[in-house]
C-alpha cells in the first residue's frame, strides 16, 4: 500500500510571527509529499496566510476539547480552523510530561479535532525507562487504545500517528532505523486490531532528532511514512533537506 509521505515541522514555543511567516515561504515541497508546519498558536493565522496557495499546510500544537465557553487560556479546534489550521498535534510527549495530558484527555481532544474536520497527528512513545524495562509494546498499545477508544474506523479515516521515543526527542539520539521500523510495524499491528483495514492507510511518522543526515534512511523503512520534526524544522535549509529526502 503506497502511503503519501508526510513531513511535519513542530515549531513548539519557537519562532516569532515574522520568523514563522518568512520560514514557511522558503519551504520547498517535492511532488508527492505532504508537508505541514505547527507554529505557536498566536502565529497560526499569519503563517497560514503566508502559506496560502503553497503546498505547506498549517496546524495547531494542541487543542482544548470544548469548542468555546468559560475556559480561560485555552485554544479550541474551531478557533484553530478559523485561523487557517488543517491539522492538530495531540498528545505530544511534552504535553504528557509537563501539562498532564493523559490518554483519556487526548481521547476527548481527538473528538473535538475530528468534529471540526481537522487532521489529527496522535503522538505516542515510550520513555527510556519503559523501553529498558521491556514495556515498549505495552506502553504503545495502551496509548493507542486509550486515545482511539470509542471511535469507528470511518471517523478515524484521516488519522496520522507519530511514533516518538521520548528519549530521542531533542536529545540528538535517534532510534536506529531497525528500532524505528520495529516499533512502527508494532504500531500498525495494534492499529489493525483497533481500526481494521484502515491501518494500512494510516501514516505513521517517526519523530525524535530527525535531521537531514538520518531522514533518508528512516524514511526508507517500509512502515515509516513521514517524520515529525522539532529542532530541524526551525531553519529553512535543515527542513528543506528533510523534505527533499522524502521526495
Ligand atoms: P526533535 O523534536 O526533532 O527536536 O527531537 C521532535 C518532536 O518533539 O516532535
Amino acid at each position: 500500500m503506497a502511503r503519501t509521505k508526510f513531513i511535519a515541522g513542530n515549531w513548539k514555543l519557537n519562532l516569532t510571527i515574522a520568523e514563522g511567516t518568512a520560514l514557511v515561504k522558503s519551504l520547498v515541497v517535492p511532488a508527492g509529499v505532504e508537508a505541514a508546519v505547527f507554529p505557536n498558536a498566536l502565529a497560526v493565522h499569519a503563517v497560514a496566510q503566508a502559506a496560502a496557495g503553497s503546498k505547506v499546510g498549517v496546524g495547531g500544537q494542541n487543542a482544548h476539547f470544548e469548542e468555546k465557553g468559560a475556559f480561560t487560556g485555552e485554544i479550541s479546534t474551531s478557533f484553530l480552523k478559523d485561523a487557517g489550521a488543517k491539522y492538530v498535534i495531540l498528545g505530544h510527549s511534552e504535553r504528557r510530561q509537563y501539562f498532564g495530558d493523559t490518554d483519556a484527555l487526548i481521547n476527548k481532544r481527538l473528538k473535538a479535532v475530528l468534529a471540526q474536520g481537522l487532521t489529527p497527528i496522535l503522538c505516542i512513545g515510550e520513555t527510556l525507562a519503559e523501553r529498558d524495562g521491556g514495556k515498549l509494546e505495552t506502553v504503545l498499545k495502551t496509548q493507542i487504545e486509550g486515545a482511539l477508544a470509542g471511535f469507528t474506523a470511518e471517523q478515524l479515516a484521516t488519522l496520522v500517528v507519530a511514533y516518538e521515543p521520548v528519549w530521542a526527542i531533542g536529545t540528538g539520539r535517534t532510534a536506529s532505523t531497525a528500532q524505528a521500523q520495529e516499533a512502527h510495524a508494532f504500531v500498525r499491528s495494534v492499529l489493525r486490531n483497533v481500526v481494521g483495514a484502515l491501518a494500512e492507510k494510516v501514516r505513521i511518522q517517526y519523530g525524535g532528532s530527525v535531521k537531514a543526515d538520518n531522514a533518508k534512511e528512516l524514511l526508507g523503512q517500509p512502515d515509516v511514512d513521514g517524520a515529525l520534526v522539532g529542532g530541524a524544522s526551525l531553519k529553512a535549509a535543515d527542513f528543506n533537506a528533510i523534505l527533499a529526502a522524502a521526495g
